[in-house]
C-alpha cells in the first residue's frame, strides 16, 4: 500500500492527510476519485437531484472584492425579476419534475425585501401545490427574517463561507461590519437553529489561498456539520478589485482540477451530504459538471431564470450565459447526466440524507 492508499483506507482524515490528497500525482488522483465515487454510490446512490435556479435579482448591497455584481461595479444593468416571472420559472420547474428550486439574489436586508420574499414564497406554493422544495440564497439576514421565510415554506438555505480562514476572508472583503467573518458564521448557526437544511461552500484557487487553507476549509465544513455544499473554482472578473492579482493565480485548468479534488475529498469526509456540481466548473470545461457528478456531486442546478436576464448575473468571467444555458434544457440535461451513468431523481426533493438522519436522531 502506498501513502495515498493507506490514507484512503482510514476512517478519519487529518489535515496532513487532506493536504497530501490535494497534491497527489495523477495515478494517486485516480485512486482518490475511485474512492469518492464508491463512497457516493454507497451513501447517497447514483442519483442526481435537480434544483431549478432562479436568479431573482443582481442588486446587492455588498462589495465583495471577487464578485462581478458587487455594489461598487456600475458597468452593467441591475435587474429585479417580477413576481410573475419568478412564479413562472417555479411552475416550469415543478411541471418538469425538477421538484426543487433555488432562488438566489444579491444581498438586500430591509423589511420591504423580507416581505417581498415572504409573499413570493406564498405565491410559489399556491401555484405549485406546495410541492416544491424551496431553497433560498439571499445572504446574511436576521434570525427573524430567516424564521419568517422558513415558516412560509423555505426548507433550505445556502450561505457560502467562501474561505474559512479569517485572514484570507479579510483579504477578499472590505474591512467593515457588513463583511464580518464572525457574523457570517453566526448566520450559518442561526439557519441551523431555525431548522433549515443548511448549505455552505468555498471558492478554490483564490489569490493567497494555500493548500493548507483548503484542507482547513474541508475540516471546517465537517465541523460545521452542514447538510449541503456548493463549491467551485474562483474565476476572476475584470471589473473587480481582486483582478489585479490575476497573475498569481493557478492556470484555470489547474484550478478546475483542484476543485474536483476538493469535491472528491469532501465526499469522503462527509459521506451523506448533498454536493452541488457547480456551474463555475462548467465555465472552465464544458463537461465540468459531469466530471463532478462522477466523483461525488449529486445535485445540479439548471438555470431557469428567464433568458433575458441571464447575461446580467455575472458573478465571474465566462459564466455560462444564455446560449450555453440552453444546454440545460430538459432533454440536454438528461443526455448529459446519462453520460455519467447516474439517473435524475425526477419528482423527488432529494433532501440531504445527512439532514434527515440527524433529525431522526433528535426525534
Ligand atoms: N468566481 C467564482 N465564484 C464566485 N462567486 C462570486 N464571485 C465569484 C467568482 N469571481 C460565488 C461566491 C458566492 C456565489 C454567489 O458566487 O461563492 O457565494
Ligand atoms: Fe453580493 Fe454575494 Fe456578490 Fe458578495 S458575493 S457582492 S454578497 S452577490
Amino acid at each position: 500500500m502506498n501513502v495515498i492508499e493507506s490514507i484512503l483506507s482510514k476512517d478519519e482524515l487529518t489535515r496532513q492527510d487532506i493536504t497530501l490528497l490535494l497534491q497527489a500525482n495523477d495515478e494517486d488522483r485516480a485512486k482518490l476519485f475511485a474512492k469518492s465515487a464508491e463512497v457516493k454510490e454507497k451513501y447517497v446512490g447514483r442519483k442526481v437531484y435537480l434544483r431549478g435556479l432562479i436568479e431573482l435579482s443582481n442588486i446587492c448591497s455588498k462589495n465583495c472584492f471577487y464578485c462581478g455584481i458587487r455594489s461598487g461595479n456600475q458597468d452593467f444593468t441591475r435587474y429585479n425579476l417580477s413576481d410573475d416571472e419568478v412564479v413562472e420559472a417555479a411552475r416550469y420547474s415543478w411541471q418538469n419534475g425538477y421538484a426543487s428550486i433555488a432562488i438566489q439574489s444579491g444581498e438586500v436586508s430591509n423589511s420591504a425585501f423580507t416581505q417581498r420574499i415572504t409573499n413570493l414564497l406564498k405565491k410559489i406554493n399556491a401555484a405549485t401545490s406546495s410541492e416544491l422544495g424551496i431553497t433560498l440564497s439571499m445572504g446574511e439576514q436576521t434570525e427573524e427574517t430567516y424564521r419568517e421565510w422558513f415558516d412560509n415554506g423555505a426548507i433550505r438555505y445556502l450561505l457560502r463561507i467562501e474561505s474559512s480562514s479569517r485572514e484570507l476572508y479579510a483579504k477578499l472583503h472590505p474591512n467593515n461590519k457588513a463583511h464580518d467573518f464572525g457574523k457570517r458564521v453566526e448566520c450559518l448557526r442561526l439557519l441551523q437553529r431555525v431548522g433549515y437544511q443548511t448549505g455552505s461552500g468555498i471558492m478554490v484557487g483564490l489569490p493567497f489561498q494555500t493548500i493548507e487553507n483548503l484542507a482547513d476549509d474541508l475540516l471546517w465544513l465537517k465541523e460545521m456539520d452542514v447538510d449541503m455544499v456548493g463549491l467551485g473554482p474562483y474565476v476572476e472578473h475584470p471589473d473587480t478589485p481582486l483582478y489585479k492579482y490575476k497573475d498569481m493565480l493557478l492556470p484555470l485548468d489547474e484550478r478546475f482540477a483542484l476543485a474536483l479534488r476538493v469535491i472528491a475529498i469532501l465526499r469522503i469526509i462527509m459521506k451523506d451530504i448533498n454536493i452541488v456540481a457547480p456551474t463555475a466548473l462548467q465555465a472552465i470545461d464544458k463537461l465540468g459538471r459531469e466530471k463532478a457528478i462522477k466523483i461525488g456531486s449529486n445535485v445540479v442546478m439548471p438555470n431557469v431564470t428567464p433568458g433575458l436576464y441571464r447575461n446580467e448575473y455575472k458573478l465571474y468571467n465566462n459564466k455560462p450565459s444564455t446560449a450555453e444555458a440552453d444546454e440545460d434544457c430538459k432533454k440536454c440535461l438528461e443526455a448529459r447526466i446519462r453520460l455519467t451513468g447516474d439517473e435524475i431523481g425526477y419528482n423527488e426533493h432529494g433532501n440531504p440524507i445527512h439532514f434527515t438522519q440527524r433529525n431522526k436522531r433528535i426525534l
